[in-house]
């Protein structure tokens, strides 16, 4: 088999990725290596920048989220209680959306269907072979038997744990990394939100987060020890410390009932670089990860794999190589912006096992701050909506 770009991985960056290289008529192959439903079945981010719903609105499927996703004008952040709410509409003219990364899957799915383009599932043992010359070629195993596509171009778009960027030569990358000595504990529950925008407290028993999918599905978090496992947690308790971490009034509005998904996700600061290896791209969770609190994963992916797209096109269209040469550069200065803010809003919001009374004064003094000044919010509600790319 032969394509123009092999995309490794259905997630959001690779879907994405392959959408708009064959709106442009520019043949791709995904190769993902879960079942499409495994994909659809994982329950992961729910924020939308207004960058991201622009690029969906101009790639052409937007037409779900624009009718069943949530705009939000703001969030709360509560510190021991005290609560303020940010109003991204005033402080900065703009607003973010509430639509979960299984829908924006699913629609990408379902665009590539209709496009007719190739996406193997559930491909074993994917292997990336000679990306550093101009002959590429990617190898597969699909109910048993071997297969092998020559490219142009492969997209390592397989999230953090995939083969792209392990297949890289160790002396080739630099790598950035900084693990938080605690997870996120979420649920998924058919009961209206608590609040109808998004609420992030911190607590001395621990980090919580408020969010929601819909008008009657609700997604909360808590901070918890690494060492914790999902199964240690019933519904009963999760619904207890939750309550405690969040304002008596908050606490008391709270609608429970029985969890339709529960997981623990680790939290993590990670950056490769470059993103380019020859022939070979990385985008999206294989080049880089984020801790949730800035909601910043999914929107890492989307500005990636603009940047990614915007390159090949003017490859092909234009035979120039400017695009591919600026990729690594363009898309890191972004990345690193938003891996500041997402370590930034982590350290503010959690509590961490070995800061003292300085350390908790400080981040007490961040919230004081932020809530008092207009520049500070302004930034925060800069960087939560999104940074321009
Ligand atoms: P992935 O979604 O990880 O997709 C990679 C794909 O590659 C997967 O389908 C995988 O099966 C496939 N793959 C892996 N290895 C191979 C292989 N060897 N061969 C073939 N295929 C392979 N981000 C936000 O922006 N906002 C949020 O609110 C937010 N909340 C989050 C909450 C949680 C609990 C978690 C865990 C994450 C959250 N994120 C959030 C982050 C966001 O989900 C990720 O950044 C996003 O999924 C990255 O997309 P991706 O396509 O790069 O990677
Ligand atoms: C959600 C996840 C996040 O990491 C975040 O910052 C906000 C919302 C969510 O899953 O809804």
């Amino acid at each position: 088999m032969r394509t123009k770009v092999v995309i490794i991985g259905a997630g959001p960056a690779g879907l994405l990725l392959g959408h708009l290289l064959e709106n442009q008529g520019i043949e791709t192959v995904i190769l993902e290596r879960r079942s499409r439903d495994y994909v659809l079945g994982r329950i992961r981010a729910g924020v939308l920048e207004q960058g991201t719903v622009e690029l969906l609105e101009q790639a052409g499927v937007s037409g779900r989220m624009q009718a069943e996703g949530l705009i939000r004008d703001g969030v709360e952040l509560s510190f021991d209680g005290d609560a303020h709410r940010f109003d991204f509409r005033e402080l900065v003219g703009r607003t973010v959306m509430v639509y979960g990364q299984t829908e924006v899957t699913r629609d990408l799915m379902q665009a590539r269907d209709a496009a007719g383009a190739t996406t193997i599932y559930e491909a074993e043992n994917v292997a990336l072979h000679d990306f550093d010359g101009d002959k590429p070629r990617v190898s597969y195993l699909k109910d048993g038997t071997e297969h092998e596509i020559s490219c142009d171009f492969i997209a390592g778009c397989d999230g953090y744990h995939g083969v792209s960027r392990a297949s890289v030569p160790e002396t080739a990358l630099r790598t950035f990394e900084r693990v938080y000595p605690f997870g996120w504990l979420g649920i998924l529950v058919d009961r209206p939100p608590v609040a109808d925008e998004l609420i992030y407290a911190h607590h001395s028993r621990g980090f919580a987060l408020c969010s929601m999918r819909s008008p009657t599905r609700s997604r909360y978090y808590v901070q918890v020890s690494t060492d914790e496992k999902v199964e240690d947690w019933s519904d009963d308790r999760f619904w207890d410390e939750l309550r405690r971490r969040l304002n008596d009034e908050t606490a008391g509005r709270l609608l429970t009932g029985p969890s339709i998904e529960k997981s623990i996700a680790p939290l993590r600061s990670f950056v490769a670089e470059p993103l380019r290896f020859g022939h070979l791209f990385l985008a999206g969770d294989a080049a880089h990860i984020v801790p949730p609190t800035g909601a910043k994963g999914l929107n890492l992916a989307a500005s990636d794999v603009r940047y990614l797209a915007e390159a090949l096109i003017e490859y092909y269209e234009e035979r120039s190589s400017a695009g591919i040469d600026a990729y690594s550069a363009r898309a890191l200065a972004r990345v690193w912006k938003a891996e500041r803010f997402s370590w930034w809003m982590t350290s503010i919001l959690h509590t961490f096992p070995d800061t003292d009374a300085f350390g908790r004064r400080m981040q007490r003094t961040e919230f004081d701050y932020l809530v008092s000044s207009e520049a500070a919010s302004r930034s925060l509600a800069e960087n939560y909506t999104g940074l321009p790319f």
